[in-house]
């Protein structure tokens, strides 16, 4: 669907300028204790985040890492192995390695153990005195979320959760989606994390958060006078929010096949983008005011009913197809995947918010694997104008506004509009006005996990899930998937779709409004 002409209006931007991270002075010195630090997330996102932090001279000081996991290993192999996978990624350069490397340790764990745990803890207690860290910790869960509760538990019977007692500073856990797999086990994890945290040393990460185009939806809401008065029912014809990968499962099937498309990507990443566009302002930029706003809108989505359910909901399953000329396997074909496998890889779901904001404005909310591209972005759609004062000198039907919020691979706002072709005749054309979220800015970007770190450090949590809102978003999602895996035949509401498409033809004529 070509919507305009290609006429991109220049943006000025003023201040270009970096802004500072933050001050590293403002940070508190600190350990971070990495739970699986052998595993993937560790090599990959948590140390090259920590160490593109190191290098713009962003941590505080004085800082560690401790590595810990089932896996022997001396710190010379942990560093090693570290290195290694930076290397392999080639994206930060490794001059000022041995600096960094002098402040990673590791100390093997058995989880379920008290006296491994127990060792762990003497070991960050001398570490602490050695490095002079002030007994602050984070412990960072990077191990499957069956872990969680086991980990959760001893750091709270080895006395590491208690602040300020028998030599700790402040201590703060960090978990990783998913925060349970339906409303009562979210609430069970819940529980065994606040039999030895508070709240307020819990982050729930989700990364989409930490997107700065996604960070970038509260400024542009909040900041401009002119886009607030009319967000709402009475200019805004729907939303859309598109979450498309053009990749397959991957080597995910065994954490996949138990998820599917509804709890890996609707009860986290697409509730959170439907809350920040639809939430009203809060009265200060500051972590609670903000999820408190959040919350109100996860307490305002209307339920599904499940007589009506698959009117607003549509479920797929990709299956193998030639994409570029490559043969690509169908889900059930994919490594680890039951060859009979129920689970959806795509959902396109109709949701309302029931307030005085958005009364009747349908959120069509997509996400799916194999599709025709790699694209995430919000579409906010404005109605027709009231009256076509044209429509004597213009045949063709007004095309209405349309604003469009790139997350990825375009981070760019870009908003739609109509003006006239140039000449004698009275044509109508729609042009785009874009800005590019980069365009202007000088400084080095943030990667979302150190944005993500350094949040925890500052102890701020406007980034991270609160428990009210991870068990309201569950609220909403449980009867959904119970209605779905407790129908009498699944099969039926499974739409298959061939990979490298935009998702089943049953829900093409919504797509159609999000996808050009
Ligand atoms: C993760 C999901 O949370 O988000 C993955 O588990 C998905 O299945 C990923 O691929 C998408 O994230 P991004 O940042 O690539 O859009």
């Amino acid at each position: 669907m070509d919507r305009s002409e290609e006429a991109t209006v220049k943006v000025q931007t003023t201040r270009g300028e970096a802004c500072e991270f933050v001050t590293p002075g403002s940070l508190a010195p600190c350990m971070l204790v990495i739970f699986g630090a052998s595993g993937d997330l560790a090599a990959r996102k948590l140390i090259p985040a920590f160490y593109s932090l190191y290098l713009t001279n962003s941590l505080p000081e004085p800082f560690g890492v401790v590595g810990s996991s089932r896996t022997n290993l001396s710190h010379d192999e942990f560093r090693d192995k570290m290195k290694q996978a930076i290397a392999k990624e080639g994206r930060l350069d490794l001059g000022r390695w041995d600096g960094f490397a002098a402040k990673l340790f590791y100390q093997p764990v058995t989880y379920d153990s008290l006296e491994s745990c127990q060792e762990l803890a003497g070991y960050l207690h001398d570490l602490d005195q050695e490095q002079n860290t002030g007994g602050n910790r984070i412990f960072y869960l990077a191990v499957p979320p069956t872990l969680y509760p086991v980990i959760a538990k001893k750091i709270g019977e080895v006395g590491l959760a208690k602040e300020g007692k028998e030599g700790n500073g402040w201590a703060r856990i960090v978990v990783e989606k998913p925060f349970g797999r339906d409303l009562q086990t979210a609430l069970d994890l819940d529980k065994v994390l606040h039999k030895s945290f508070r709240e307020n040393q819990i982050f729930r990460i989700d990364h989409y958060l930490a997107k700065e185009t996604v960070q970038n939806i509260l400024m542009f809401r909040f900041a401009n006078t002119i886009f607030e008065p009319i967000w709402n029912r009475n200019y805004i014809d729907y939303v859309g929010i598109l979450a498309a990968e053009n990749l397959g499962v991957e080597n995910r099937a065994g954490y996949y096949e138990q998820a599917g498309v509804l709890r890996d990507m609707f009860q986290n990443h697409m509730v959170q983008l439907l809350a920040l566009t639809a939430m009203e302002p809060p009265s200060l930029f500051e972590d609670d005011r903000v999820r408190d706003e959040k919350a109100k809108v996860g307490r305002s989505i209307k339920p599904l009913a499940r007589e009506t359910l698959m009117d607003n909901l549509v479920l797929g399953q990709y299956k193998g197809s030639m994409v570029e000329s490559n043969k690509v396997p169908g889900y059930r074909e994919e490594k680890g995947v039951n060859p009979k496998s129920i689970t959806p890889t795509f959902a396109l779901m109709r949701m309302f918010v029931d307030n005085w904001r958005w009364q009747g404005v349908p959120f069509y909310l997509a996400s799916g694997k194999r599709l025709a591209r790699k694209e995430t972005k919000i579409v906010v759609q404005f109605k027709n104008v009231p009256h076509s004062m044209f429509r004597e000198v213009i045949d063709e039907k007004i095309t209405a506004n349309r604003l469009v919020l790139g997350i990825y691979p375009e981070e760019e706002i870009s908003l739609t509009f109509q003006t006239k072709v140039p000449g004698a005749k009275s044509c109508l054309r729609p042009v785009t006005m874009d800005f590019k979220y980069y365009q202007g800015f000088r400084g080095p970007p943030l990667d979302a996990y150190a944005k993500v770190l350094l949040d925890v450090i500052l102890g701020d949590h406007m980034l991270f899930w609160r428990q009210d809102g991870v068990a309201l978003s569950w609220s909403y999602l449980t009867p959904i998937l119970h209605a779905c895996e407790t129908c009498a035949n699944p099969e039926a509401q499974l739409h298959p779709y061939e990979a490298g498409s935009w998702g089943p033809v049953e829900a093409l004529k919504w797509m159609s409004l999000i996808v050009d």
